[in-house]
């Protein structure tokens, strides 16, 4: 993979990370760039059939992998696996809150419980995930690195739920970076731009649509799953050990006033 030509192969040797939603796309794509680096992977989401097909690959990589289905919704599922991967991976060094859900709904047409599936799974799932793995981050020193995106930032058409969640996210980062740092726990987030192939594309800017919109990024094109897992990877390395409460946008300049 690109990141071993910068990054020595054994940075993440003896270190856990986890990724909620961790079987397909962007977060697969972090979990991959980890392991890449000799990181052992915990994973949960709730399709089994996604887990093993991402276990199965990681696998292949060398990776150690522990992953179970959890909803992030359910605390005390969601313990059970930051559990069960501490004593079958180690305790979890990064720990990375990527689970989200998105549809495209204007705010007239929103049901009040589609506005809160969105902010359950994304806000109330990351803040689970910090809890729960809040004993291992203390062991390890470790660092949060949440997934968030660019309606953390600026307004999108019918995305307000997208919208409360992300924002929601990425001030907790700031609250937990304020309160966890005197742990040695860092925190901070990423804002990816539009990323090729993702589900999150497929659901945002079907057909022509993704055309237009990769007209108005700066860059002039769609990221890679790669490039956020190498930021990921950044942010939880030791180049990075006196980054907390940031938020990294990785968006070819998508979110940049006027663009
Ligand atoms: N438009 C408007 N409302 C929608 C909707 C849509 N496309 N999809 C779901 N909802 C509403 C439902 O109608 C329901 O509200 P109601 O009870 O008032 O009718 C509410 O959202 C919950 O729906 P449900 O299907 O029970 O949610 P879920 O918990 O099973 O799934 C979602 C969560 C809705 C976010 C689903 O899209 C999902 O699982 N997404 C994960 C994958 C994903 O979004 N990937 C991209 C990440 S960027
Ligand atoms: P994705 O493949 O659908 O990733 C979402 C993952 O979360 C899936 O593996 C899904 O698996 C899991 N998940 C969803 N609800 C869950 C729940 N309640 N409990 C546990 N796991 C759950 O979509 P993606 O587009 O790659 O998005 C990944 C992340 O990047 C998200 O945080 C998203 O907001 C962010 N992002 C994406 C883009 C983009 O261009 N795609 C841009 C900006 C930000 P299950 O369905 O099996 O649970």
């Amino acid at each position: 993979m690109h990141i071993t030509k910068f990054f020595p192969k054994d940075l993440f040797a003896d270190h856990t990370v986890f990724v909620t939603g961790g079987g397909s796309g962007i977060n697969f794509g972090v979990a991959k760039n980890f392991a890449a680096l000799g990181a052992k992977v915990g994973m949960c989401g709730r399709s089994a059939d996604k887990l093993e097909r991402a276990s199965a690959e990681l696998g292949e990589m060398g990776a150690q992998v522990f992953a179970q289905t959890a909803d992030v919704r359910d605390y005390g599922a969601l313990e059970s696996v930051l559990q069960a991967t501490e004593s079958k991976l180690g305790a979890i060094g990064t720990l990375v809150c990527a689970a989200a859900g998105n549809f495209i709904c204007p705010a007239e047409q929103l049901s009040p419980n589609g506005f809160k599936s969105v902010v359950d799974i994304d806000l109330l799932g990351s803040f689970n995930a910090c809890r729960a793995a809040f004993s291992q981050l203390q062991k390890t020193r470790g660092s949060i690195v949440f997934i968030s995106a660019g309606m953390s930032i600026i307004p999108y058409f019918a995305q307000a739920h997208v919208g409360a969640a992300k924002a929601g996210i990425d001030n907790m980062m700031r609250n937990l970076a304020l309160e966890w740092g005197r742990f040695g726990i860092r925190s901070n987030s990423i804002v990816p731009g539009p990323i090729e192939g993702t589900e999150g594309m497929r659901r945002l800017a079907p057909g022509d649509l993704g055309k237009k919109l990769k007209k108005s990024i700066p860059l002039g094109r769609y990221g890679t799953t790669d490039e956020i897992g190498q930021a990921a990877v950044f942010l939880a390395s030791p180049l990075a050990s006196y980054i907390t409460g940031t938020v990294l946008v990785v968006d070819g300049g998508q979110t940049l006033p006027g663009s």
